[in-house]
């Protein structure tokens, strides 16, 4: 079987990793794939979004499955484009896919289908949020409605920052033209729970936790996600089925009874609050960096479950090691504002650990940073306490004095730090 696999960070990296340990998979391409997945797969260059060309592409080689990473790619449309040309692809529609890229869509639908969530508010006129808002208890969430690549949210703490964001959002038109929701603050701990769904088919894959924060004890600004870990012991095993029961197959029945059923991965973020489990938001693909601590758990036949999925069937079940994953992302200086790029990385090679590639190039035929997130090492052991020692070990290893990162990914599922939330801001 021949796939394609569309997208180019450490998610694609874990993505095109675990196609690569199917006995049936024979070739992989990856548009437009990264320095580290071209040891794996055929890079074509290719832009996510370039619907067309990725098309005329998978026809000309004649890929068997075409598997979505990233959201930009769905938002344009290209599962729509490639089942119109009879092609298998897993991921969801356009339609389907407006559970992450319209935060209306997706407050609306958990409102008429019970899904628990925040209250919530949406506004497109910056006169009546700021009054609406100056009328709330603080902090205030505030999320910009459409993509804003993880940017678009904001807690504000005080009046003057709520006030800030709202002119941003709906005055300077920073990300676009669009709306603001408006949502009640909620605290507990946040997890990741992210399952293959087709159509009514839900089979949950094993929990996981991202840190968006850029520092050490969940400081600085919010990122693309600095470290993940798997499994998470602070979530019971009844508390999974709970959400699974109470959030994740409601969500999948109700895109279902609206007319446009779902196909991939739903990716449910959630927070255990004192009201019990509580949706955070949805997206419509693997998480990142979730995923490339969950699929290296994965002992089941990755390619077999997306080609299920794609082809309207169910993938499971699935069975998963019983060992544990944390990955830490090496980020470049600046990250998340502006950096470098260019600065030689060695060793990355032989760390002792699985090390995805998340913003990379070769350059003369050395590997050199291409992007806020460079790399994630991902250490494996018996406890979570092994995983991160592994980890932490081998991204010692790698030699680049221009990079950073966390040493205390894993803290909450190790228990060492109190379940406090995870702050936007400090
Ligand atoms: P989102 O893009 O909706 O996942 O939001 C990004 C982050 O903001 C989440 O991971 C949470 O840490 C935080 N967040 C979002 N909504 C809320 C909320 N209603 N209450 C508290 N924190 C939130
Ligand atoms: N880890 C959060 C995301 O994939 O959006």
């Amino acid at each position: 079987m021949k796939v394609l696999v569309i997208g180019g960070g450490g998610r694609c990296h874990a993505i095109v990793d675990a196609l690569g340990r199917s006995p049936r998979v024979t070739k992989i391409w990856c548009a437009p794939g990264n320095a580290g997945i071209a040891r794996q797969a055929e890079c074509v260059p290719l832009r996510d979004t370039d619907v067309e060309g990725l098309l005329a592409f998978a026809r000309r080689e004649g890929a068997d499955l075409t598997v979505v990473g990233p959201e930009s790619a769905l938002a344009a449309g290209i599962v729509d484009a490639f089942r119109a040309a009879g092609l298998r692809i897993f991921g969801p529609t356009q339609a389907a896919a407006r559970i992450e890229t319209s935060k209306r869509f997706a407050k609306e639908l958990m409102l008429r289908y019970a899904v628990p969530t925040a209250a919530y508010r949406v506004f497109s006129d910056y006169g009546e949020a700021a009054d609406y808002v100056r009328s709330q208890p603080l902090p205030a969430v505030l999320k910009y409605d459409g993509l804003a690549a993880g940017k678009g949210v904001v807690i504000a703490r005080t009046p003057g920052e709520a006030d800030a964001a709202l002119r941003d959002m709906l005055l300077d038109d920073r990300f676009g033209h669009g709306q603001v929701v408006v949502e009640e603050f909620m605290e507990g701990p946040e997890f990741s729970l992210m399952c293959f769904v087709a159509g009514r088919r839900v089979v949950p894959m094993a929990l996981a936790q991202d840190h968006k924060r850029a520092y050490d004890g969940d400081r600085g600004p919010n990122t693309g996600g600095m470290g993940a870990c798997s499994p998470l012991p602070f979530i019971t095993p009844e508390e999974e089925r709970w959400a699974v029961e109470h959030v994740m197959q409601p969500v999948a029945d109700a895109l279902a009874d609206e007319g446009c059923p779902f196909t991939g991965v739903l990716y449910g973020g959630l927070m255990r609050t004192r009201d019990g489990i509580r949706v955070v938001e949805f997206n419509a693909r693997f998480g990142d960096p979730e995923t490339e601590v969950v699929l290296p758990r994965l002992e089941s036949d990755f390619f077999e479950a997306c080609m299920a999925v794609a082809e309207g069937r169910e993938p499971g079940p699935l069975r998963w090691r019983d060992e544990a994953t944390l990955g830490i992302v090496l980020a470049s200086e600046g990250y998340p504002g502006p950096c470098e790029k260019g600065a030689e990385i060695r060793g990355a090679e032989d760390t002792g650990a699985l090390v995805y590639h998340m913003g990379t190039a070769l350059r003369d035929g050395r590997l050199v940073t291409a992007g806020g997130r460079v790399l994630i090492v991902v250490g494996r052991g018996a406890t979570l306490a092994e995983a991160r020692d592994r980890a932490l070990e081998a991204a010692g290893r790698i030699g680049c004095d221009r990079l950073f990162y966390r040493r205390d990914i894993g803290a909450q599922a190790l228990g060492g730090k109190k379940l406090l939330p995870l702050r936007e801001t400090d």
